[in-house]
């Protein structure tokens, strides 16, 4: 007798019912924790408020090849102001990175020398919290604040400046010269001294605000809403790589992550060039593609995020819920609805702060 359904085709059957069932079932609801279980998830992996006290800070930041003192820390801080630094004298650190509007200039791109952009129309990251980076830069070639410190101001396209010329036009300025003296074992004006001040005053400018006080104890210090983002932050998978005191900085990641074969039919019928051409969900406006070309970037500190738009390395998306709606996707390969992105938005918003007074 002949049998009905084959046995192979049975199984074939079975097998692919089994693996289609995670797409079948509805998606498992985000954890619902208590205010000290979602706090707990947070201080267990990494997360962490930035401290208060000018000792404790030193326990986070100080850097045992630069360390801080305070006459160091204020001459770093004239240094960062001082226009003195760039060929026509009037382009300083704070021109880019303004204390005031989230440690950076708000623009696209940055604009230097005789109002030069940057080349590869890189977006100025923000300078509060960057001390706590693993890496500095987009790509994260220099190690630390220090060493950052002297690429904008040799870059032709920023400050324009040799460190020869530093040193000889900051050993025209009695002032100057004699805080060095007093600072520094050489005794003396040199190029990595003056980068060493800089990297000092920045190791202070740390953020603190609501999401803070909401780690240390303080379950009304964010909203309802902003713990449903902050656990959609932590359970999906955003902190795997914006996590540390910084909420990010801490590694080197490959963006985008995720490849759509959706993205590539539609570049098919995209008329604009720059997008079809992009490696990346936006406009690859300037060619940068991160490290080595490898498309690995150092992952941004999102401290304060809500004020440094532009976003990504050079500033095409201009929505933070377009930023997180593209992390989703690509990063996480799960897209946000767009409650879930009012509601990460609503957390990244508690990591806006203040400059801590040291
Ligand atoms: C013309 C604008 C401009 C000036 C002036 C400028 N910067 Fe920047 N800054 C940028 C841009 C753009 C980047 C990103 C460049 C890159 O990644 O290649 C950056 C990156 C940084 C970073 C890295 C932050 C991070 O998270 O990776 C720090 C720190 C920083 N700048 C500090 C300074 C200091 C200190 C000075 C003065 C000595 C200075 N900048 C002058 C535009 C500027
Ligand atoms: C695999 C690592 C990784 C994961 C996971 C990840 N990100 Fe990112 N994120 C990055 C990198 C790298 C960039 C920088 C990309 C660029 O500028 O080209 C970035 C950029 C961003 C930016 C823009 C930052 C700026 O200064 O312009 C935001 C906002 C952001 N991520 C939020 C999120 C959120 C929310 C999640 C979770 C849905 C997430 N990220 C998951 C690595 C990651």
């Amino acid at each position: 007798m002949k049998k009905l359904i084959h046995p192979v085709t049975i199984t074939i059957i079975v097998v692919i019912f089994i693996f289609s069932l995670p797409f079948l079932l509805p998606e498992k609801a985000p954890k619902n924790f208590s205010d000290e279980e979602l706090r707990q998830a947070a201080l267990t992996r990494d997360m962490a408020p930035v401290p208060t006290g000018y000792d404790a800070l030193l326990k986070v930041v100080d850097n045992p090849e630069n360390p801080m003192n305070r006459e160091k820390i204020a001459l770093g801080k004239e240094l960062f102001f001082d226009p003195i630094l760039s060929q026509d004298k009037t382009i300083s650190c704070a021109t880019c990175h303004n204390l005031q509007e989230g440690g950076d200039d708000n623009i696209p791109t940055a604009i230097g020398y005789q109002g030069q952009a940057n080349p590869s129309h890189l977006n100025s990251p923000t300078v509060l919290n960057a001390a706590l980076a693993k890496a500095q830069f987009w790509d994260g070639r220099a190690k630390n604040v220090e060493e950052q410190a002297g690429g904008p101001i040799q870059a032709p396209f920023e400050m324009h400046m040799t460190p020869t010329e530093v040193e000889e036009r900051l050993n025209q300025d009695g002032a100057y010269v004699a805080k060095f003296k007093t600072l520094f074992p050489e005794k003396k004006v040199t190029f990595e001294n003056v980068r060493k001040a800089i990297g000092a005053y920045e190791r202070t400018l740390l953020t603190r605000g609501a999401y803070d006080r909401f780690l240390e104890g303080d379950n009304g210090a964010i909203s309802a809403q902003a713990k449903r983002g902050m656990t959609l932050f932590i359970t999906k998978g955003c902190k795997g790589c914006h996590t540390g005191m910084s909420v990010g900085g801490q590694s080197i990641q490959k963006f985008p992550l995720r490849k759509y074969f959706s993205d590539f039919i539609g570049m098919l019928f995209e008329p604009d060039l720059k997008i079809k051409e992009s490696p990346f969900p936006f406009v690859n406006e300037g060619g940068f593609l991160g490290r080595d070309g490898t498309l690995k970037f150092r992952v941004p500190i999102l401290r304060n995020i809500t004020k440094t738009a532009p976003y990504f390395h050079n500033g095409s998306v201009e929505k933070l819920e377009e930023a997180v709606r593209i992390m989703s996707k690509y990063q996480i390969g799960n897209e946000f609805t767009p409650e879930q992105i009012d509601d990460v938005v609503a957390f990244l918003k508690t990591l806006e702060g203040k400059l801590v007074v040291y």
